[in-house]
């Protein structure tokens, strides 16, 4: 069973400047929802029970969100408004479930997952990008499926434009295991067009296991100086881990840029 989470939340947003020059870009509102409880719904829905949040000291205000107890007890108090309380009891009923660990310099997403090392516990953990919005269908519950049917690591995939390949983590995908299942041959963080071995992407959804922590600890530095998860997964892959990429159903919105994350308002607006 997938009981716990890991979401990186110590990015920059610079893509999202100047909206994230003072503010978390995870908390801005999509259609009058803080992205990340987006996010805290699609996991909570699938079954995960604890999540880990990684933050940095310039986004405490994430961990304020959660933690504003003393502000909330107050008004209610004074007000005795209904939307005021249902909303304060959600905010509690997450409070529950998170962690904070901190990762104060962007090193990148694999330096971000070693952070949460010593809390997991089970043999697999569930990871979700918060820039990556997937609307319609519950990607984590789908992933977490697959997972059980072929005691694998699991990533989403989706086909993006061919000319975008290195925007992306890039599939070179082998046998297929069901329609919309295959097994993953190799894995490379965006690849330049002539490079790419397909035009299948990693989306922000992963099951990994918990030996991907060892391997982490063995990378150098990649593209654009970063430590990336891609590259510990593709070793793993080397040694002959089963991963499989899971085309998902729902809609992908990318929050990470302004257009798209207009977008996903307006998406989201319509549902
Ligand atoms: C990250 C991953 C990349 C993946 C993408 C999905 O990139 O490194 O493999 O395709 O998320 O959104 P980033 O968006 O951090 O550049």
């Amino acid at each position: 069973m997938i009981k716990q989470a890991i979401i990186p939340l110590a990015g920059l947003g610079t893509r999202l400047l100047p909206l994230t020059s003072v503010f978390a870009k995870e908390l801005l509102p999509i259609n009058g929802k803080p992205g990340v409880e987006y996010i805290l719904d699609e996991c909570i829905d699938a079954g995960v029970k604890e999540i880990i949040f990684i933050i940095s000291d310039k986004k405490k205000m994430i961990r304020d969100y959660f933690y504003n107890d003393v502000f909330y007890k107050k008004i209610l108090k004074k007000k005795k408004d209904p939307r005021i309380k249902k909303e304060y009891e959600k905010i509690l009923k997450y409070k529950k479930m998170i962690k904070f660990v901190y990762q104060n310099k962007p090193l990148g997403t694999g330096d971000a997952v070693m952070k949460t090392k010593k809390y997991i516990s089970g043999s697999h953990f569930l990871m979700l990008l918060p820039d990556d919005l997937i609307i319609k269908n519950n990607c984590s519950k789908s992933m977490i499926k697959i997972h059980r049917k072929f005691k694998s690591s699991v990533m989403a995939s989706m086909s993006v434009n061919k000319k975008t390949v290195s925007r992306w983590g890039i599939y070179k995908l082998s046998k297929k295991l069901t329609k919309n299942d295959s097994v993953i041959e190799n894995v490379i963080e965006k690849p330049s067009i002539k490079n790419a071995p397909s035009n299948k992407a990693v989306i922000g959804r992963y099951i990994l296991p918990k030996n991907i922590f060892s391997e982490i600890k063995k990378l150098r530095p990649g593209k654009g100086g970063e430590i990336h998860i891609t590259d510990a997964i593709q070793n793993l892959i080397k040694k002959g881990d089963l991963f499989v990429a899971h085309n998902f159903k729902g809609k992908y919105l990318d929050c990470g840029t302004m257009n798209g994350y207009i977008n996903s308002t307006l998406e989201i607006s319509k549902l």
